[in-house]
């Protein structure tokens, strides 16, 4: 696809060479992600950063990809801080930021909403994540792991075998991750979920109507067996009609170390979109697992700073323009490309 000014609202956008040329262009801008060289190419570029739901890693992360490429970042992170509260359309929202900025990204309570927001939008929106619905970006960065984990240990995404765990209703992360991982040929999939909570009828129709093999558990032991990647997810707890209910579900399912070695094959790569719910009553992703080399959540957020910087450099064209801006980095920094 043409990426040039585009909308990045559903991964059901992409085909597979498009999947391929955002990672492309990732692995090509990773040395301006790891402090190895700057480039000031959106010199002048604003992005709107515009979050109506809780973030930290999606919002930070979409920020800092923008400013290592040089460009400047204006966000607002409530409804109640925006003139949404005052009863303001999303079309008049977006007509208005777009006047302001050059890129817009938004997160939004509401499944569509993004979507609605960016027909109106005079500039390219990204989906931050609407509702229970979708949130590309997540998926794309965490499939970028998942190749990566698995071509460390000489496998690949198809033929791969994934365990898919937790909230599988309400969790928008494994909606997008499950609509691009069906592009791939012959992934297991095991859905882990309680009752009640299962991947949504379509989507798990999508992933055997392409050929996908695909099982049900409820109970975590059966399901983590013999399985290459597991994901894990939070109880979505602010989409559930009460508190009450949401609790119900939580603590269901605890993968820790000892689960771990008794139960899944030896290298079995953890991933959780995060964040971990690691109050007590909950620890769907123990603390006690932060040891185990297998458990790849910290390698997920820092690729979610490279893909953001992709789907920047793609919708705004300027892959070509990136090292023509850049130097080296003159400042002490960290040792970030830290080994698998
Ligand atoms: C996810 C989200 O917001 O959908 N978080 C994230 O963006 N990394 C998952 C979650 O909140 O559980």
């Amino acid at each position: 696809m043409e990426f040039t000014g585009r909308h990045i609202l559903s991964v059901h956008q992409f085909q597979r060479p498009d999947i391929d040329r955002i990672f492309d262009v990732a692995d090509e801008l990773r040395p301006y992600a790891m402090r190895k060289r700057i480039t000031r190419v959106l010199q002048g570029a604003i992005l709107a950063n515009m979050f109506f739901e809780p973030s930290t890693r999606t919002r930070i992360s979409f920020a800092s990809a923008f400013n290592l490429l040089g460009g400047d970042v204006r966000e607002t992170t409530e409804i109640r801080a925006s003139s949404l509260a005052k009863g303001e359309s999303l079309h008049d929202t977006a007509r208005v930021l777009s006047g302001y900025s050059d890129v817009i990204v938004m997160r939004h309570p509401d499944a569509g909403s993004v979507a609605e927001f960016a027909q109106a939008s005079r500039v390219p929106v990204i989906n931050g994540g609407d509702g229970p619905n979708e949130h590309p970006s997540q998926a794309l960065l965490d499939l970028y792991t998942i190749r990566s984990e698995l071509r460390a240990q000489d496998k690949a995404v198809n033929g791969m075998k994934v365990a898919l765990i937790g909230d599988l209703k309400y969790g928008r992360a494994v909606h997008s991750l499950c609509k691009l991982l069906a592009l791939y040929d012959n992934v297991r999939f095991n859905l882990v979920s309680p009752p009640g909570l299962e991947l949504p009828a379509e989507i798990t129709a999508e992933l055997q109507n392409r050929g996908h093999r695909v099982e049900f558990y409820n109970e975590l032991s059966a399901g983590v067996n013999n399985m290459d990647i597991l994901y894990v997810t939070r109880t979505q707890e602010e989409r559930f009609p009460s508190e009450e209910e949401a609790n119900r579900y939580k603590g269901l399912f605890r993968l820790n170390q000892s689960m771990y070695t008794q139960h899944c094959e030896p290298n079995t790569v953890i991933m959780h979109p995060l964040p971990r719910d690691s109050r007590a009553n909950a620890q769907e992703l123990d603390d006690d697992l932060i040891e185990n080399p297998n458990l790849a959540i910290f390698r997920q957020t820092d690729n979610g700073v490279i893909i953001r910087m992709a789907l920047f450099a793609l919708v705004l064209n300027i892959v070509d323009a990136v090292h023509d801006y850049s130097h080296p980095v003159t400042w002490y920094t960290a040792k970030r490309d830290v080994p698998r």
